[in-house]
């Protein structure tokens, strides 16, 4: 008999061929509430998720058979992976297959927010352009300028990578993850000395207690009056009311974010903004990306429901 799964989401086809040749497979599609999560996942040996559904302590108790929660992301913050171990359940993430696609994109709101890109468009959509002027939408240039990586695990040095493309030195500072080995021409600061040096400042740490609200008033507070802050990596490390009190103040020039607190909730106050790039979490959302994440956590529960050690775990 086919080992019987549960998958929460929509994935290419070659993944789910995979899937249904060796288990039973319950599809949802997500948004998938918690109660309804604990109630499907009765009986399966291997949970798919992604980072909306919340795998907390209920979902897992009624899970009692699981082996495997394997996520289609590489934050797991929706997971409480401590509890999982305890039951003797696998987690795993993506990670590796969308640093590229997420530093790709992180450059597109850095350069979106610093030239001003999305406030043109926008202002130029609504017809309110009134032609070529020397004084207009002046933005900051990159060249020259300095990059603050908060988090220089995999996806802050693939952007810390492309930083020299456009002539700007680097700095690091680590939070919450295991000290990065030193990148050549960057150097690591304090987390303060990062905020009260850097033009741009752009977040990378996961989501955990220690980076909850990690920039919070005081951190925005430090920020150069011209610097940009810029985040893909999770919304709740940006406490939003600071965030837009700073903006108000003009205490920061701009930011550009892929994601929230509350997701799919947008803070009201940032959507006040013409110097605020707001992108609906797809920093990771190209076709090759995606189908690769999908196909690494199918790889994932296929190795741990046939006795092997999943690629990707949690650690
Ligand atoms: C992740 O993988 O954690 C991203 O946020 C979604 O692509």
């Amino acid at each position: 008999m086919k080992p019987p799964i549960l998958l929460t989401c929509r994935i290419p086809s070659a993944s789910l061929a995979r899937l249904d040749e060796a288990c039973e497979v319950e599809r949802l599609e997500g948004p998938v509430p918690p109660a309804v999560l604990a109630d499907r996942v009765r009986g399966k040996h291997a949970l798919i998720c992604v980072l909306t559904d919340e795998i907390g302590r209920a979902v897992i108790d009624a899970g009692a058979g699981l082996r495997i929660v394997a996520n289609i992301a590489v934050g797991y913050n929706n997971i409480d992976v401590a509890h999982a171990r305890a039951r003797g359940i696998v987690v795993t993430n993506t990670p590796d297959v969308l640093t590229e696609a997420t530093a790709e994109f992180t450059w597109g709101l850095i350069l979106a927010a610093a030239r001003r890109i999305a406030e043109g468009e926008r202002l130029l959509r609504r017809g309110a352009w009134k032609g070529w002027a020397l004084d207009f939408l002046l933005g900051m240039e990159l060249r020259g300028k300095q990059l603050g990586v908060v988090g220089m695990g995999r996806i802050g040095r693939a952007v810390a990578a492309k930083a020299p493309a456009f002539d700007m030195r680097v700095v690091f500072a680590e939070q919450g993850g295991d000290a990065a080995p030193s990148i050549e021409q960057a150097s690591r600061l304090s987390l303060d000395e990062l905020l009260v040096s850097s033009d741009v400042v752009t977040l990378h740490v996961p989501l955990t207690q220690a980076t909850r609200h990690l920039i919070d008033r005081r951190a925005l507070a430090r920020m150069k009056r011209t610097a940009v802050l810029v985040n893909t990596s999770r919304g709740p490390v940006v406490d939003e009311d600071a965030l837009v009190w700073a903006l108000g103040e003009r205490l920061i020039a701009g930011a550009a974010l892929d994601v929230y607190e509350r997701e799919p909730e947008i803070h009201p106050g940032l959507l006040e903004f013409e110097h605020v790039v707001l992108a609906p979490h797809i920093a990771s959302a190209t076709r090759e990306t995606r189908t690769a994440m999908a196909g690494l956590a199918v790889e994932n529960v296929l190795r741990v429901l046939d006795g092997q050690a999943p690629l990707t775990p949690v650690v």
